[in-house]
């Protein structure tokens, strides 16, 4: 008999990250084989091409081009597809990652064919019903079977939940594996090339500023209160914006003007934002990954939202929620860029082994 094999489950841009240490690692271990499946949940080359490339992920084995359109669109694309996949070659086991459509959509058609699932990220809970990736959390969790987890509340949402204590493993974070691989070889590399490069290389002190939740940007009153902290805190402080194309289409739909003190620029690789945030003074971000991502490397971040369902980058990391409220956006990002920003600690296990410790659980489960 061969191998079994483990379906790679990526979509959209924060999956590919954690996929990457993922694949290492079994490469390493070498009991399982793999396949990695490209829903195509993201199209746009800066937002899934270049992550494959830099991150060192092989191409995928499918690729399923259900990318664009409405959620239950994209969804209902993916679960076609998928099913199709399970239904010719069924794995021994389908991985998913994060809380993205993809995450779903293939959970629901792995389990409806028999197929264990194993959620990496899972846990994690806004306690917000109002955002799409709450819903693909709850959804996610209630059918997996392995649950990976990467910081106390994970474990204790499931418990709660009823999942068996047994099925849940806390093993760090596959997405903080990948920033510490990232950031050693950036070190060795020409950052000089960098298009983002002259911004850094001409201000001793920067902000960095990511902005895609549906909460923040799709709405005008909201967007443009932000919009107007932005522009406020950049007299003080030079920011740069690598703007996501969801973000890029409603800056100009509701005419929103930054000032001339926030470079606007595209997606970037994860090379050159990394470069980027790493050495700025603060991070302004309403995603997940960067909650993370910041406090991993103790870089203040201020996040624009209500509610994180990260909660120990608050406990124990650098980050700060401070909501849509302009005041307190630009009051604590002043605070960050006088020194007096959180640096908080590194959460236990974020050490860079977390899929090192997946694949070995998944090994036993698989083999036994
Ligand atoms: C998705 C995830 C979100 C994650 C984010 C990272 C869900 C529910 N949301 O949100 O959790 O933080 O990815 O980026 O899965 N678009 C392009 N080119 C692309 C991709 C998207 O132009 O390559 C545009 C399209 O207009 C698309 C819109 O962005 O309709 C939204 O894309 P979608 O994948 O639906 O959600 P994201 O906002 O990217």
């Amino acid at each position: 008999m061969g191998k079994p094999t483990i379906y790679l489950v990526a979509g959209a841009r924060p999956n590919f990250m954690k996929i990457a240490p993922i694949v290492r690692a079994l490469d390493a271990h070498g009991a399982l084989a793999y396949k990695i499946i490209h829903t195509g949940q993201h199209y746009d080359r800066d937002m899934n091409e270049v992550f494959f490339e830099e991150l060192g992920i092989p191409a995928p084995d499918l690729f399923m081009g259900a990318g664009g359109g409405s959620h239950a669109q994209q969804t209902a694309r993916i679960m076609t597809a998928f099913e199709e996949l399970c239904a010719s070659q069924p794995p021994a086991c389908v991985l998913v990652v994060g809380d993205v459509n993809s995450t779903l959509a293939c959970s629901i058609v792995a389990k409806k064919a028999c197929i264990p699932v194993a959620h990496v990220e899972a846990g994690l809970r806004s306690g917000d019903r109002r955002m799409p990736e709450e819903i693909n959390r709850l959804v996610t969790d209630a059918i997996s079977d392995w649950f990976f987890v990467t910081e106390p509340s994970g474990r204790e949402h499931l418990l709660r939940e009823g999942k068996p204590a047994a099925d849940v493993h806390y093993v760090g974070h596959v997405m903080v594996d990948n920033l510490l691989y990232q950031a050693e070889r950036l070190g060795q590399i020409e950052t000089a090339n960098f298009e983002t490069a002259p911004f850094k290389a001409c201000h001793g002190s920067y902000g960095v500023v990511t902005l895609h939740r549906p909460s923040n940007v799709d709405d005008a009153a909201t967007f443009a209160r932000i919009g107007a902290a932005l522009e406020h805190l950049s007299q003080r402080l030079p920011l740069i914006f690598p703007v996501h194309p969801r973000t890029r289409a409603n800056l100009e739909r509701f005419g929103i003007d930054l000032g001339g003190r926030v470079s606007l620029v595209g997606p970037r690789a994860y090379m050159e934002f990394l470069n980027l945030w790493k050495d700025a003074a603060v991070v302004l971000t309403d995603s997940g990954g960067l909650q993370e991502e910041t406090t991993a490397l103790g870089v203040p971040c201020v996040t624009i939202r209500e509610n994180t369902e990260r909660p120990v980058t608050i406990d124990e990391g650098s980050n700060v929620l401070v909501g849509t409220d302009a005041e307190r956006i630009v009051a604590e990002a002043v605070n960050a860029c006088e020194g007096r920003g959180k640096r908080g600690r590194k959460p236990d296990l974020w050490d860079g082994r977390a899929a090192e410790r997946i694949v070995a659980i998944l090994a036993g489960l698989l083999q036994g």
